[in-house]
């Protein structure tokens, strides 16, 4: 147990976040009081003094009884812009905690003082500035003591996104549609899905709705001159839908919503066990280019155990079939850190990956969400140290780097193991632009169907504001009129 005092400020959040970063899924308690702390307790002090025109910030950790380790920052007011100096005070605290937790436990968690979702962001922000981007991997060591190897990560990453959040502007929007269905519930998952045995009946009843969503979405856009830059068709898995559906759903955007300035149209294919070459031909003869064919791992024990019901034959067999019927580019999930998976297994899973040889890969880190089975029942799954995670996150590294795919998007997620990353790869011409505006969030993002979340861009004040649609699918479908009404009012003031 970590016992935390804080004095002269009260940033816990910021703080619990970032001493989770070492002491993870373990518990951290504020005090008020050092007496409080306890013979087992490490206690953890941050004081905050204000002296003259400079902060003295001072973190001291130890055990009772036992010498203490102490670090001090100091830091310049800036009196005339008290978000900013709020903001740069919160960096130092953080700076100073991460400093002496590191020294104490010697280990430097590689991404630093961070615990934000997005790390390229700050890279973004920096090159906003025409920062050159030597200064630039200098500022991330200085200011967010992020590892060499993370840097590298972020920069080469962010420079190649750069190019595409370029061309954003005001009226350029991508578009998000959500089928919230799976033939199962995979035991890991916390998206808006809905396992079919359960929701199958409610997919007509869904569909008039979306549809309805979508033709009023279009007259909005139409009104307020927006250019369609991407379309997402995700979930869930949308090809749990029948043949006739799929073409239904497809015509109805393209009838609706203008798409003559679209770059590209991605449909989350997903689950072999959904797949069939009806379904295939059907978005092939729509015009669909990107799909996504997702293993999560190639080991037929692993794929039980996660409550997927399909094996890594169905997925071999899908993705040939779908090369055959021919689309430009095939994406391919999967997740390290799997209950009960080794190193090894991980390798396994490559192997077969690199044999087939998508345009894209993602690579997962397991995120041990809180509303998912796995987390529920944690007792029945084994999970791996952070060290085996690091290593299987290399194994995916070098398996990419063979395969010639390149890191083009990445993000992070709350409870992950060892705190790594989501990384997305892609061959030259070939990395999806929707996975881009979607984590840079410099781009209005209208999103259709129950649990989507559309996030309205203001480019002039750098300014998001979400425009949630409610998750269930009964809500949705008697309140559909109200989900569209929503979107119309935050767009009237876009
Ligand atoms: C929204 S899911 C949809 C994909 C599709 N339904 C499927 O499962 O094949 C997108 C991807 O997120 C990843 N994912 C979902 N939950 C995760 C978790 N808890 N930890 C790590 N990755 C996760 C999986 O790789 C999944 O393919
Ligand atoms: S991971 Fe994909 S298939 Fe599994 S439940 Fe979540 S959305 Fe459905």
């Amino acid at each position: 147990m970590m016992k935390v005092l804080l004095r002269g400020h009260d940033y816990k959040h910021e703080v619990s976040e970032l001493v989770k970063v070492f002491e993870k899924f373990k518990k951290i308690e504020f005090v008020e009081n050092e007496a409080l702390v306890d013979d087992q307790s490490f206690l953890l002090a941050n004081d905050v003094l204000e002296e003259n025109d400079e902060y003295i910030i001072t973190s001291k950790i130890k055990e009772k009884n036992q010498s203490s380790i102490e670090n001090i920052i100091n830091c310049r007011k800036i009196v005339d812009d008290t978000r900013k100096m709020k903001k740069i005070l919160k960096q130092k605290i953080k700076l100073s905690i991460y400093d002496i937790l590191s020294k104490f436990y010697d280990v430097a968690p590689p991404w630093g003082i961070l615990t934000g979702i997005r790390p390229t962001k700050i890279v973004h922000e920096l090159m906003e500035q025409n920062l050159d981007i030597q200064y630039i991997r200098e500022k991330l060591k200085e200011n967010y003591r992020m590892s060499e190897e993370k840097i590298h990560l972020v920069t080469k990453i962010a420079q190649i996104e750069r190019p595409f959040l370029k061309e954003n502007s005001n009226d350029l929007v991508s578009i998000y549609v959500s089928i919230p269905f799976c033939p199962t519930r995979c035991i890991y998952c916390s998206f808006p899905s809905n396992p079919l045995d359960q929701g199958k009946n409610l997919i007509k009843e869904y569909l008039k709705a979306l549809l309805y969503e979508i033709e009023e979405v279009g007259k909005i856009l139409k009104e307020h001159n927006k250019r369609v830059n991407t379309l997402y068709i995700g979930g869930g898995t949308p090809t749990t839908l029948n043949p006739e559906e799929l073409k239904i759903l497809i015509r109805s955007l393209k009838k609706h919503i203008d798409l003559k300035w679209v770059k590209e149209i991605t449909v989350e294919a997903g689950r072999p066990d959904t797949i069939t070459i009806e379904k295939l031909n059907v978005l092939k003869d729509e015009g669909i280019k990107r799909i996504s064919i997702n293993p999560q791992s190639m080991n037929e024990r692993t794929l039980q155990a996660i409550g997927r019901s399909h094996t890594a034959e169905d997925i071999i067999h899908s993705y040939k079939m779908a090369k055959e019927v021919g689309f430009d580019t095939i994406n391919m999930d999967m997740i390290i850190g799997l209950p009960g998976e080794t190193v090894q297994m991980v390798e396994n899973t490559m192997k077969e990956i690199e044999k087939l040889n998508p345009e894209n890969m993602t690579v997962h880190t397991l995120a041990v969400k809180k509303t998912s089975k796995l987390r529920q029942h944690l007792n029945q799954y084994p999970l791996g140290e952070e060290e085996e995670a690091k290593k299987m996150l290399e194994v995916t590294q070098a398996y990419a780097r063979k395969m010639g795919l390149i890191p083009y998007y990445m993000y992070r997620q709350k409870y992950m193991l060892g705190n790594l990353e989501n990384i997305g790869y892609a061959k030259r011409g070939h990395a999806c632009i929707y996975n881009i505006q979607i984590m840079e969030e410099k781009q209005s993002i209208i999103a259709l169907g129950a649990g989507a979340v559309s996030k309205i861009y203001y480019q002039e004040e750098n300014r998001l504001e979400r425009v949630p649609n409610v998750t269930n699918i009964g809500h949705y479908i008697a309140r559909v009129e109200e989900m569209v009404e929503r979107k119309k009012k935050e767009l009237d003031h876009n």
